[in-house]
């Protein structure tokens, strides 16, 4: 199949300037979207075999997030190209396929944004952007460079426009300088994780009193509830100044059922198709036994070495959700471990290595520190996942306040 792919390239030395005026930024046919796959599988594809790779990319534009047009599918081509029928509708009529000299793709997202001038709180969209990529005959020449461009002056374009999308974030996996010139800029980058014991401690049997007696396992049942109740929370907690610098702008990425449900479900497909089995864990959530308010969090597997390397796998926290931000410091130490303990068992059981919680509030932080058994580490990434963000508002997006940067916006 890849073969296929590469017979239907044009050969290297044929390739335009990416400063050529016939070089745009457009949607690819249903056809070339798949080459587009085809090109990104041998980075991407991880333990999926072509054939699954292909199946996954089309299954994500049907899942939450993704479908009712919340995806669109973006290749950088030329148009003077022999072979370039110069046709921006999604027909399947395409046998003259155009050149993909690069693509990528954005996600529309729920968002918020406060204005400190009058405390107002927007209802907006974000864009997230995904999967950008050069073939690799084709890298070098500018144009994921150009891609990008032509990218951010479209959605600021829009913005002028129509006043959405208020800002766009992607996580980058090539350091700060590449995206960082075309105004995605590196935010608040730290992490702490810890490893997997080879004997995690079971479970508390539900008559004990400590820890593990008040977690409860988070399934698909819960997750309307919880997304609905953690919007709300957040809201509140936006519409606040900033602590620290109440003239910052504040913007948030929403939790919401569909931002998370995109996860579960290319989750559940990726475990399927390695394990022949899916999670129905997904998360962990402490009672307070004098308060009743909870704690809570999200989690995904993240295979990239699938069943036979375990090293590479990992356990990524999507959300940690504080309910009442009075907790005392001994129950939400509770809370810590419990959730901790529930989410080293899950990827215990899915053979990673390694469980990572993205700026993580500085109380959860302090407490998972002091909680000797973990071992934690605090990390700041430098190269790899770095959330960014390009704002299309006044000022710049070093300014901003990120509220809520965790790993449920990455895609
Ligand atoms: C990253 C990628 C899209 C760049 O495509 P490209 O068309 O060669 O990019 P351009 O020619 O426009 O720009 C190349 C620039 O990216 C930088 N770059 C490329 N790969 C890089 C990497 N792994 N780490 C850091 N910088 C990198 C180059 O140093 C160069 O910088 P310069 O402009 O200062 O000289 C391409 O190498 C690719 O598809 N890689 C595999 C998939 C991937 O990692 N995608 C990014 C996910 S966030």
């Amino acid at each position: 199949m890849s073969a296929s792919a590469s017979a239907s390239s044009p050969p290297a030395s044929s390739l335009p300037p990416s400063t050529s005026p016939t070089i745009t930024l457009t949607n690819p046919t249903p056809k070339e979207r798949t080459r587009t796959w085809l090109y990104n599988q041998t980075e991407w594809g991880n333990s999926l075999t072509v054939p699954a790779y292909l199946e996954r990319e089309e299954y994500l534009l049907s899942i939450p997030l993704a479908r009712n047009g919340g995806i669109t599918n973006w290749i950088l081509t030329d148009t003077s190209s022999s072979c370039s029928p110069v046709n921006n509708n999604n027909d399947d009529d395409d046998d003259g396929e155009r050149p993909v000299l690069a693509a990528c793709e954005t996600l529309r997202k729920r968002a918020l944004v406060r204005d400190p001038a009058d405390g107002t709180v927007r209802d907006v969209w974000a864009y997230g952007v995904a999967s950008v990529f050069t073939n690799k005959e084709f890298r070098g020449r500018g144009y994921a460079g150009k891609m990008m461009e032509l990218l951010r002056g479209y959605m600021a374009g829009q913005h002028r426009e129509t006043g959405e999308p208020a800002f766009s974030v992607l996580f980058s996996d090539i350091g700060k300088q590449f995206y960082a010139k075309h105004g995605w800029i590196p935010l608040e980058n730290t992490q702490i994780e810890y490893r997997v014991r080879e004997n995690p401690p079971e479970p508390e049997p539900s008559s004990s009193s400590s820890s593990s007696s008040i977690i409860t396992l988070l399934g698909d049942e819960h997750i309307p509830e919880l997304a609905e109740r953690d919007e709300e929370l957040l809201r509140k907690e936006i519409a606040k100044p900033n602590p620290v610098n109440p003239s910052k702008v504040r913007v948030a990425v929403i939790p919401d059922l569909d931002a998370l449900q995109w996860h579960f479900y290319r989750e559940a497909f990726i475990c399927n198709a390695a394990f022949g089995r899916k999670p129905s864990v997904h998360g962990a959530l402490y009672t307070s036994p004098s308060t009743g308010s909870r704690v809570w969090a999200w989690f995904e597997r993240n295979h990239y070495g699938g069943p036979e390397k375990p090293e590479k796998n990992l356990l990524s926290f999507l959300r940690f959700v504080i309910e009442d931000e009075h907790i005392s410091d001994e129950e939400l130490s509770e809370a810590v471990v419990g959730i901790f303990r529930a989410a080293e068992k899950e990827a215990k059981d899915w053979k990673c290595s390694k469980v990572e919680i993205w700026n993580p509030n500085p109380r959860v932080r302090k407490a998972a520190e002091a909680a000797t058994e973990f071992q934690t580490t605090f990390v700041v990434r430098q190269d790899k996942n770095l959330a960014s963000l390009n704002w299309f508002g006044e000022g710049s997006a070093q300014d901003l306040d990120w509220v809520a940067n965790e790993r449920f916006e990455w895609c």
